[in-house]
């Protein structure tokens, strides 16, 4: 490899994107094994594919700004136009498209993939996330977005969160259609615009919003604002009230209430950035202002299994991102303390590594996570390595435990001792 000699090399990683120590590691594992835990007590079953897909895959309806402004994209040797996935869902439609024939539907599906935008790395958004996408197929009725929302809910629940600690977002691209081209009368062009500038609202100072809305808008803005300033689907013009698209709304914050979830609400802002939605959209949001990009998001989408040319299959589903939850169970006191693997350090005096050995080599066997001390350090050396690595329980090997066949097992958080036999320690160090 050539080197510019003068010029080191970097400790950082990629821009945006994240070491995983293992301390780092640890909380990807627990936030991963919630997600996969709640998603599989629905039945959902798990998938995965490349992280490389043709870029015309996301031409078709991601969405311009996916595309243009946020994708890795690069030409391979075989002039190939390749796009590293910066969501899943186009994937998993084009699987569920592949295999339309064979598949039996409703389909449960669930992925947890990294993914890379191209974006501004900041508080919740980072170039390379993992996210946990939970989605359904061939279920048309507004039952399937309950579900999703629920599983949503639950996996929210199960990282222990108060109900109060975050709220679900619900509108609805076809309460949001009616809005613009019938209410309103705005052209496509103008709904395209203003869409887009709802969309980035609340990242915006009001004055700035309010002058960018009026120029695409004129006259209509006024009204525009006023209704997307509510959040009670009732207190809507009657003319919007009486729509499917808030019937849809009303529906699924109903549904949900029967169902005990209780702090989920109407939110005629939210825009969601992909243009493949086509029914009910949401969003769950961090109470707490320090977290104020959305933890999950997701929607209904009818037509996009039906553009791979095969017979139409409706979907919906959500993602939920890794860098949003950690920083929503930072901020809430909710992440569980580092464990190491190791249940067991197995220390040793001068010249007995490898009676230590034999002792560690024994309890694997008994199904125990056991480290052994490798080095000629001394045995205090040893114990504060163990300490040091969060390794709860040290035993240390010496003449008498091998001539014995007891051993001394020590807490290393409160410090008691119980003196055993190979055959009692599995016991003595279990949680
Ligand atoms: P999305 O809203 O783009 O939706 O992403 C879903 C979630 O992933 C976000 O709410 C956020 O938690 C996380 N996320 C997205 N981008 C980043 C980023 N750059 N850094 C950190 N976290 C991020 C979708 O991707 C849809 N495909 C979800 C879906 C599945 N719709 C239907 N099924």
């Amino acid at each position: 490899m050539h080197m510019e000699p003068s010029k080191k090399l970097s400790l950082e990683p990629y821009k945006g994107t994240r070491d995983f120590y293992p301390e780092d590691q640890f909380i990807q594992n627990y936030i991963f094994s919630v997600w996969r835990k709640v998603a599989e007590s629905y039945g959902y079953v798990e998938y995965n594919s490349s992280i490389l897909e043709e870029t015309d895959l996301y031409r078709a309806k991601s969405g311009e700004e996916i595309v243009n402004e946020q994708t890795y994209n690069f030409r391979d040797r075989g002039d190939r136009d390749v796009t590293i996935r910066p969501e899943m869902t186009p994937t998993v439609a084009r699987m569920v498209a592949r295999k339309r024939k064979e598949l039996s539907f409703p389909l449960r599906w669930f992925s947890i993939p990294n993914l890379w935008r191209y974006e501004r790395p900041q508080r919740g958004r980072l170039r390379e996330h993992w996210q946990l996408n939970v989605d359904m197929f061939g279920v048309d009725s507004l039952a399937a977005d309950v579900e999703l929302i629920s599983v949503g809910y639950d996996v929210m629940k199960a990282f222990g969160a108060p109900n109060d600690s975050f709220q679900i977002r619900v509108n609805s691209r076809k309460f949001l259609n009616f809005f613009a081209d019938s209410y309103l009368g705005i052209s496509p062009e103008q709904k395209h615009k203003i869409f887009k500038l709802i969309d980035k609202m609340h990242k915006m100072p009001a004055k700035e919003f309010e002058q960018a809305g009026a120029e695409i808008l004129g006259d209509a803005f006024g009204k525009l604002e006023q209704v997307i300033s509510m959040r009670d689907a009732l207190s809507l013009p009657a003319d919007l009230q009486d729509t499917d698209g808030v019937a849809d709304i009303l529906n699924v914050i109903s549904s949900l209430r029967r169902k005990g979830i209780t702090n989920a609400v109407f939110d005629p802002s939210l825009m969601r950035g992909f243009d493949y939605y086509t029914g009910v959209v949401f969003e769950l949001y961090d109470a707490n202002p320090a977290n104020p990009r959305a933890l999950s998001g997701g929607g209904r989408y009818d037509d996009l299994v039906g553009i791979f040319g095969v017979e139409k299959v409706p979907g919906a589903g959500f993602g939920m991102g890794d860098v949003t939850v950690a920083d929503f169970l930072e901020t809430h006191q909710l992440l569980p303390e580092y464990k190491a693997t190791a249940k067991l350090y197995v220390c040793h005096t001068d010249g007995y590594i490898e009676q230590a050995n034999q002792l560690a080599t024994d309890l694997r066997k008994q199904g125990v996570n056991v480290a052994s001390d490798l080095t000629d350090r001394k045995v205090a050396a040893q114990v504060k390595t163990a300490d040091k690595q969060k390794i709860p329980f040290v035993v240390v090997v010496g003449e008498e435990e091998t001539k014995s066949g007891t051993y001394q097992v020590k807490s290393l958080s409160d410090g008691t001792e119980h003196r055993a036999a190979i055959a009692q320690i599995a016991d003595i160090i279990k949680d």
